[in-house]
């Protein structure tokens, strides 16, 4: 491996940079050198189908698949004629063999309470909440909406779900009430499981209440299960509220998984698209866990003594893919962890790091910059020598960020895993393989075997090595989303019409010479913050359902930690003046309204916005003034110049 030399070397250079799997590791890695990885790779190319059955044989089959693949464009079904369980792969499998009394989950909540589920104790509570589903009157097929914080009782009640083939919809629990209602109602859940409240950064977070209004609006939602986390007292109504505690104390654990189809509906999961509400993610049974349960062991190299963790909230497809059932059904150690990166003090997760003896820690580009910012003292105080492999996902990592986590992080010693994929891909599709993949900082390498990734044109012609261009994958992967819940049309028109026929990610990206993908960020109106992924459409909508606000125009704007800040351009109703306080007012409204991840860094008042002459909103010219503060892009289509210089003029003013 090379040494750190970052003073002296352009940012061109460092990206040419590889850093080989240190050779320990790579002698002791599932996938052990390049050229086995090569091979994979090959037979993965030559025929997918084949590779993702043996994959998915090694999962148990309550009886087995007859056929890999059915393929109507753009619709999959994967591993057609069998029976499986998502809830038995993660726990009744490791009951027979010693894992029984290993430790599933090592739980610590914010405040410092902890809590350690063994994989015999988790199949238990997963039992009985299955058993308190069945009493609340769900069954096979309905649907379940969860807004919980990142307490045990979360992927209890997901795998529960799954082990009856109920749908699971989790709602992240910083989304506000409006959200929760609305992801309710498209997905028409039966019933709601929430917690009193949950801790954030010290504070509380009224998760109840708002479930309270949000039920009001979601017909429906029959009966809600309230979880006890902070204690603090709430109100429950009677008959539609009752308390998870109580429901659990007669609840038997004796709950045989229910056989399922290959393709029956495992979860939905809400996620931002350019335009339009949230679209519902729909996810399947065998061929998710099939490519969660492969890409988790080799991608994180895992080893039955391994203690994991990643940092990201279940809320996001992230917690459901590598906190719970990823890990699960790997049979390993998982920390999950309920709070703030920072609380109480910036060196949080490196203290639990030390704590739990973490081996393998992935996370997001976010916190990385974070740390970088808040200093190396919080980090080097800390024995983090029990890291052997590190991780990132959701944006792309600079590579500055890239070099300090390796460096001060992982010491030097630990491959870092580049992870790209999205809601829709189900699991990783691109990434090293840390025994066997070269690393460049900043890239995510190559695509996994078994997964056609590629860069092409607006015609789907692939591009030269070096340019930019569409990232598609052109050939049906198993955890691929299978359509928007209740939306095929819009399933077909979001994804498969860009380049007829081809999966089209919405990412932008080149490769190098050596093959290598670099991403480079959305094409599309999705804004990312703090690897949230937010729909510029949404926070639009959110401004303009304010009285005062005539039309709005959101735009993300490169930001150093948050990786993208939300820009919001607004034009108000006649008459109403552009004071400063209705700044605040506005931006705590995208707040109520979406949740606090929506709230925009900026607000930019303006008498009219920028449109071309059939009326389309500039947002490539409102990107570029939020971004640098002036427009030097091509400006011909603009209805009206003046809009422009006043917009700029009122850049200058500010900075004298
Ligand atoms: C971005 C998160 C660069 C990308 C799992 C993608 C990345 C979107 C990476 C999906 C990465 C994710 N490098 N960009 N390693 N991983 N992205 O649905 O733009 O929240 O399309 O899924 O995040 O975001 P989502």
């Amino acid at each position: 491996m090379k040494k750190e030399n970052t003073e002296n070397i352009t940012t061109l250079l460092k990206e040419n940079r590889l850093f080989h799997p240190p050779i320990a590791f790579k002698k002791a890695a599932h996938i052990s050198g390049f050229s086995t990885l090569q091979k994979l790779k090959k037979t993965g190319q030559k025929n997918p189908e084949l590779f993702w059955a043996q994959q998915a044989k090694n999962l148990k089959w309550i009886k087995p698949f007859k056929k890999t693949l059915v393929w109507n464009p753009p619709f999959a079904q994967w591993f057609l004629g069998g029976k499986i369980n998502v809830s038995e792969n993660c726990l009744d499998r490791h009951l027979t063999t010693f894992r029984k009394n290993k430790a599933a989950i090592l739980w610590e909540g914010e405040p410092g309470d902890t809590r350690t589920l063994t994989y015999a104790e988790l199949h238990r509570e997963v039992c009985r909440f299955a058993n308190v589903l069945k009493s609340l009157g769900i069954s096979k097929g309905d649907r379940v909406s969860i807004y919980l914080p990142m307490i045990p009782e979360l992927p209890i009640a997901m795998l529960a779900c799954a082990r009856i083939g109920a749908t699971h919809s989790v709602i992240f629990g910083g989304f506000s009430s409006e959200a929760l209602k609305e992801r309710n109602v498209d997905a028409q859940a039966k019933l709601l499981i929430t917690a009193d409240g949950g801790y954030r950064k010290g504070q509380i977070v009224p998760l109840k209440i708002n479930a309270d209004s949000a039920v009001t609006g979601s017909p429906s939602i029959e009966k809600v299960v309230v979880v006890r986390r902070t204690g603090e007292s709430v109100p429950m109504v009677s008959g539609r509220d009752f308390w998870w505690h109580d429901l659990m104390k007669s609840a038997s654990p004796h709950c045989p998984p229910e056989p399922l189809d290959s393709e029956h509906p495992l979860f939905i999961l809400y996620t931002s698209g350019s335009t339009g509400k949230p679209k519902g993610v729909l996810h399947t049974t065998a061929g998710y866990l099939t490519q969660a349960a492969w890409t988790t062991k080799h991608i994180f190299d895992l080893k039955e003594e391994d203690t994991y963790w990643c940092t990201a909230d279940i809320g996001w497809v992230t917690g459901h893919t590598y906190i719970v059932y990823g890990p699960l059904a790997n049979g390993v150690t998982t920390v999950m962890y309920e709070g703030a990166p920072l609380y109480p003090q910036p060196d949080r997760f490196w203290e639990l790091v030390e704590k739990y003896k973490v081996n393998i820690f992935y996370t997001a580009p976010t916190a990385i910059r974070t740390f970088v910012k808040f200093g190396d003292e919080w980090p080097n105080k800390h024995d983090l020598s029990s890291l052997r492999l590190l991780g990132t996902v959701g944006e792309p990592i600079n590579p500055q960020a890239w070099l300090w986590y390796h460096k001060v992080i992982g010491g030097s010693r630990c491959p870092i895993v580049d992870t790209w994929w999205q809601t829709e891909t189900g699991a990783i599709m691109i990434s090293p393989l840390p025994g066997a993949t070269p690393l460049k900082p900043g890239s995510g390498t190559l695509s996994l075997p078994g997964i056609q990734a590629e860069v092409v044109d607006k015609t789907g012609k692939p591009v030269a090595s070096g340019q930019g261009g569409y990232l598609v994958i052109q050939k049906p992967w198993p955890a691929m989303l299978r359509t928007i819940y209740g939306d095929s049309e819009r399933f077909k028109k979001q994804y498969w019409s860009q380049i007829p026929g081809i999966y089209f990610t919405g990412d932008g990206a080149r490769k190098d010479k050596d093959g290598y993908f670099w991403i480079m960020g959305r094409i599309d109106d999705v804004i990312k913050v703090s690897g949230h992924r937010l729909g510029t459409a949404e926070i639009e909508s959110a401004l303009v359902s304010h009285p005062k606000v005539a039309e709005a125009a959101v735009v993300g704007r490169p930001d150093e930690i948050t990786g993208e800040g939300i820009v919001a351009f607004v034009t108000l109703q006649g008459g109403v003046q552009p004071e400063p306080a209705l700044s605040e007012i506005l931006r705590e409204h995208v707040s109520k309204t979406i949740g606090s991840v929506a709230r925009p860094a900026e607000i930019r008042f303006t008498d009219t916005l920028p449109k071309t002459r059939s009326g389309k909103i500039m947002r490539r010219l409102l990107r570029e003034l939020a971004t640098s503060h002036q427009v030097k892009g091509d400006v011909t289509t603009l209805e009206d110049f003046s809009v422009l210089t006043k917009l700029q003029t009122s850049y200058e003013e500010e900075e004298g």
